[in-house]
């Protein structure tokens, strides 16, 4: 089943042809440039960018995987949660590419979309699926949920962000010390060159629960910064590679305690944040089990992990999707 799918719930103009759920035959992502010198989206630009990138990126898709939509049995795209405005372009589109098709549509949650990358394929021979049960961490610029998944499509939240998001953090942290958007790749490359002890920062530690917190850290950061600057040059590669660290402690324990108490079969992330290499190599270390993590260009928001998780909602039943798009729809 090829199923040619739509993400468009930020600022990424994602379409992608997906085969089976697994094998990816073309993944044309278009980025949008211009929220780089506003350090930030604004959510009316990236709806006026989805409308004009959509068509085009939808043409090279099937030019990619040298298809025309004869080839292709469904139509998928991102009915939430992200920008309403973003959000209708690309759903609306796929709606009408059905329409006029014949062809089933089907509305994806974007989160289950991060789930589901850790089943995408960029090879020919596609590796065996995760073993599920799968404590599974997604972490990207709107969301960190630590969820539990009992089977395919079959949620339990254990925990999530009680204030800022862990990308939201990252993009944060890298304005004050004056990196580029969106911040997480620019902190991972400052940090490198960082000393990860240089400042003891609170690890947002809540303890006995799953939930996260990262609001305190980003102001003990801020704070940090403001005496940094007083006293001379900042030392931007110490203070992010400090913040790295103790964001990646706080995510790496939870997830890895999670595992551990639910006995898992497998630890999946997803979502922006999931590239970031130490945050990897930390979660790696803690756990008993095997950790998949998607390419990083398929961390971040793509239409083939919407290509994916369209192929198992057809497959098996869960959370039914909202008719229209929901800026709030959970994973679980
Ligand atoms: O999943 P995503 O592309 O979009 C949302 O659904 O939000 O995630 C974007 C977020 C941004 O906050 C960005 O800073 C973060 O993912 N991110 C990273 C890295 N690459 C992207 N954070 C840490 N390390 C990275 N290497
Ligand atoms: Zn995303």
């Amino acid at each position: 089943m090829r199923i040619l799918a739509i993400e468009t719930s930020c600022d990424e103009t994602g379409v992608a042809i997906v085969e089976d759920g697994r094998r990816i035959r073309a993944n044309v992502i278009g980025t949008q440039a211009m929220h780089q010198q506003t350090g930030g989206i604004i959510p009316e630009i990236a709806a006026r960018e989805h409308l004009r990138a959509i068509d085009p990126l939808t043409a090279q898709a099937l030019r990619d995987a040298g298809m025309d939509l004869s080839d292709i049995d469904a139509i998928a795209a991102t009915v939430g949660p992200g920008l309403i405005g973003a959000l209708l372009v690309g759903a609306n589109y796929a709606r009408g590419l059905a329409l006029a098709s014949g062809l089933p549509f089907v509305g994806v949650n974007h989160l289950e979309g991060h789930v589901y990358a850790n089943w995408l394929a960029e090879t020919e021979d596609v590796p065996a699926e995760p073993d599920l049960p799968a404590v599974v961490l997604v972490v990207s610029g709107a969301h960190s949920d630590l969820v539990l998944m009992e089977g395919h499509r079959r949620f339990r939240l254990l925990g999530r962000t009680i204030d800022d998001a862990a990308g939201e953090a990252f993009d944060k942290v890298a304005r004050l010390l004056g990196l580029g958007f969106p911040g997480g790749p620019f902190i991972e490359r400052a940090a490198r060159d960082g000393d990860p002890d240089a400042y003891p920062l609170p690890k947002a530690w809540l303890a006995d629960r799953y939930d996260f917190s990262f609001s305190g850290l980003k102001t003990a950061v801020l704070r940090l910064v403001r005496s940094l600057e007083a006293a001379g040059p900042l030392p931007v590669n110490d203070v992010a590679a400090s913040f790295q660290k103790a964001i990646v402690e706080a995510l790496a324990a939870k997830t890895a305690r999670a595992a551990a108490e639910h006995g898992v079969r497998s630890v999946l992330l997803g979502g922006g944040v999931a590239a970031n290499g130490p945050l990897r190599a930390e979660i790696q270390r803690r756990i008993g089990v095997p950790l998949r993590v998607p390419a990083p260009r398929l961390c971040t928001d793509n239409g083939a992990m919407v290509g994916a998780a369209a192929f198992y909602s057809l497959r098996h039943r869960g959370a039914e999707m909202p008719a229209g798009v929901s800026s709030s729809l959970p994973l679980a």
